[in-house]
């Protein structure tokens, strides 16, 4: 996948340089190219921020710089969409980093200050993603975690046995608990169900675990699907056992 990437701080992306997104990006499972719109600024000083027409703090990004930047980065990647990341835009979830995964390229802009320019928006955004109900100081950190996660469903990026696929968390439903040696401690003894060597007596117990703390911690989630009968069954004996 090829992934543009429109900033004025391209340093920030150095973060993806670890672990298994460090390995995709060595072996360009996905690459990354910057367009700082610093370096389109036609201002004699590299402006690239200007006052808010109708007065208020902050300052707003202008049109002209990173317009000239996007012009460049869809020469590079003519068919990529572009995503806005800004806290006005739909909250990701996984099923839209799954569907962003499938395309050949994208072009991400990334706000600083109190955000672009609206016109800029209107003519050049195709997509407004947010990452939460919460603001950040500019969209980087947003497009980190995007591009993690976009990055990790990519065919080849993790290895066959925790494939993306597997993953438990697939956002409907929270992922089950996990334990490693030693078998005890601190007084605190692993469930025996993992160490039995019975193995469809584990997946049932991971997927009672799984559909419990969804229903304890995210009970919106649960009542979006639609349970298989073992599901439910597996669901009332957690909760059965909480009553206990
Ligand atoms: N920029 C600032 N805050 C943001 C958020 N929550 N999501 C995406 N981009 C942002």
């Amino acid at each position: 996948m090829q992934i543009g990437i429109i900033s004025l701080f391209p340093e920030i992306f150095s973060a993806l340089d670890y672990g298994v997104i460090g390995r995709a990006i060595d072996e360009q499972k996905v690459v990354l190219h910057y367009f700082n719109p610093r370096d389109y600024s036609t201002d004699k000083h590299q402006r690239v921020d200007d006052r808010p027409y109708g007065g208020g703090a902050g300052m707003v990004m202008q049109v002209q710089p990173i317009q000239a930047a996007i012009t460049c980065a869809k020469a590079c990647l003519p068919t990529a969409p572009v995503i806005y990341l800004t806290p006005q835009g739909r909250v990701l979830q996984q099923d839209t980093v799954q569907l962003l995964s499938k395309q050949p390229s994208l072009i991400f802009l990334n706000g600083r200050y109190e955000g672009v320019d609206e016109r800029l928006i209107a003519a050049e955004v195709d997509v407004e993603c947010s990452i939460g109900d919460y603001v950040l100081s500019g969209g980087e950190f947003a497009n980190l975690v995007l591009i993690d996660a976009i990055t990790r469903c990519l065919p080849g990026v993790l290895g066959h046995a925790d494939s993306a696929v597997n993953d438990s968390f697939t956002g409907d439903r929270l992922d089950y608990p996990h334990y490693t040696r030693p078998a005890i401690i601190n007084g605190m003894p692993v469930p025996a169900v993992l160490t039995s060597g019975d193995h469809q007596a584990i997946a049932r117990w991971r997927l009672k675990q799984a559909l419990g703390r969804t229903w304890q911690r995210r009970p919106e989630l649960l009542s979006k699907q639609s349970l298989s009968f073992e599901e439910r069954l597996l669901l009332d004996e957690f909760i059965d056992e909480c009553e206990e």
